[in-house]
């Protein structure tokens, strides 16, 4: 039987940190963290997200303002309300939450965010600051990940870490901070052979392909720890994530539920980016 890693416990634990810290430092400098989220269109879990985020502003004591924008926004008006918010001494993180609508380029749009406010850590800078090992945010969800790790004293040094998935997103960054915490790191893509053999070398497998429960019992070594990233709809409504939970629970020696997991863990390592982001732009 697995532990199984409670991400709303995690969660709150990160968000109690950073609530803390927020009210010393409006006590000492009568200012609070600020964050800027932009949606385009009327996507129904962009706006799920969103929410989440404006609730969690609000929990840990930081200013959040929304700018909803209508599908048909141009990539100017988007342009210019970045470089507006870029300028805006009460915003210090700025998220476009993505996917964008398909005429935008989403790629111009993380490049104008300043690098200072990235709180998503997805501007180029900041990517390449996370490759060389000094950065000062890390991109939400794989951040979340080795929090969770981390809280469960789950060791990473010199054990075999498989990750499934390359987005920008998830899979490289994650795979750069295990290996920044000394583990063996394999990456593993829809093209990659063998694959049932290469998760089973894992001692930490974390699985963000986007496929509900492609991963099964038989992909999984005894014992190993299992970091589950996927949110996917049944046909029943009910979600589920990218590991079959049932089959590879009794399996595992942790494991993340889906919901309950990782999803919880993402928002709260907004927070704390933020806070940062705030510090360094008050040279605190
Ligand atoms: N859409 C899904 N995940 C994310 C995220 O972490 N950041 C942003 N901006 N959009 C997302």
């Amino acid at each position: 039987m697995a532990t199984i890693i409670d991400g709303k416990t995690v969660s709150a634990s990160v968000k109690q940190r950073v609530a803390e810290e927020c009210k010393s430092l409006y006590e000492t400098t009568g200012k609070r963290p600020g964050l800027a989220v932009i949606i385009v269109g009327d996507d129904p879990a962009s706006r799920v997200y969103v929410n989440n985020k404006k609730k969690a502003c609000e929990l840990v004591g930081f200013l959040s303002r929304e700018y909803a924008l209508p599908e048909n926004t141009t990539q100017e008006t988007l342009s210019d309300l970045i470089e507006q918010l870029n300028q805006d001494d009460e915003i210090n993180g700025i998220l476009c939450q993505l996917p964008l609508p398909k005429h935008l380029d989403e790629k111009a749009v993380i490049e104008k965010i300043a690098v200072e406010k990235d709180v998503d850590a997805f501007h180029c800078a900041n990517v390449g600051k996370i490759m060389i090992g000094d950065f000062d945010f890390l991109p939400c969800t794989p951040s979340g990940i080795m929090e969770m790790l981390d809280y469960y004293n789950i060791p990473i040094s010199g054990k075999e870490c498989v990750v499934l998935g390359r987005s920008n997103i998830v899979g490289k960054p994650m795979a750069m901070l295990l290996l920044h915490k000394n583990g063996t790191v394999t990456i593993c893509h829809s093209r990659t052979q063998n694959l049932k053999e290469v998760c089973q070398r894992a001692d930490i497998l974390v699985v963000a392909v986007g496929k509900p429960c492609f991963v099964t019992a038989d992909m999984v070594k005894d014992g190993a720890v299992v970091i589950d990233v996927g949110i996917n709809r049944k046909a029943d409504g009910k979600l589920c994530g990218d590991v079959d939970f049932a089959q590879v629970e009794p399996k595992a020696s942790y494991i993340t539920p889906v919901p309950g997991g990782v999803g919880p863990m993402t928002i709260a390592t907004l927070m704390k980016n933020t806070l940062t982001a705030f510090k360094i732009q008050n040279h605190i």
